[in-house]
């Protein structure tokens, strides 16, 4: 991501996080927020969706990641565009890690409880429920790990 995509990635948060606001704000602090943020979009003739990694507790040799957000435009779902940004912008992440002299032990990454996300973080990063959190954000929130994705 770059401050040209702010626009369109933040298109595709409000339709994407309706009862979310300021979108390009959050984006831009996400970009502004490099290395420990670590924003990705899809881009074809616009923004179709984007993802936000961040490097958790510390620049460390070990890296623990968080998968902070992950969208795509509406009429664009259900074409592998999720899997595809989450697979590519983590082969970027890699590089950036081995920049830092580190290498990514694990990925944590937390959905709704009802969200059919946690079917493609599981087939994406392999990603597997660990824990349960009720009513954390506005329902339900199932918290899962991918050790070593
Ligand atoms: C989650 C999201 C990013 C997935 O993007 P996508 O481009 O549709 O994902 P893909 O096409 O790569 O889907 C891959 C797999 O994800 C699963 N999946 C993801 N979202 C799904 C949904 N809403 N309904 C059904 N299956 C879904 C399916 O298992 C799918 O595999 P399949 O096509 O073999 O059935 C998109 O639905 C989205 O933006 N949702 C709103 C925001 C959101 O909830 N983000 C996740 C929480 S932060």
């Amino acid at each position: 991501m770059t401050r040209a995509d702010l626009d369109g990635a933040a298109r595709v948060h409000q339709m994407a996080f309706p009862r979310q606001r300021r979108s390009r704000l959050w984006l831009e602090c996400n970009l502004n927020g490099f290395p420990r943020m670590l924003p990705y979009v899809a881009v074809a003739d616009f923004c179709l969706g984007y993802v936000l990694w961040v490097q958790k507790s510390g620049f460390r040799p070990e890296a623990v990641l968080e998968l902070d957000q992950l969208a795509v435009l509406p009429e664009a779902r259900s074409r592998g565009i999720g899997r595809r940004l989450l697979e590519e912008s983590l082969a970027g992440v890699r590089l950036v890690l081995a920049e830092q002299q580190s290498v990514l032990k694990s990925v944590l990454v937390s959905t709704r409880a009802d969200n059919d996300a946690q079917r493609l973080y599981q087939a994406a990063l392999g990603a597997r429920v660990e824990a349960v959190i009720s009513g954390l954000y506005s329902a339900d929130e199932v918290l899962m790990v991918a050790r070593t994705p």
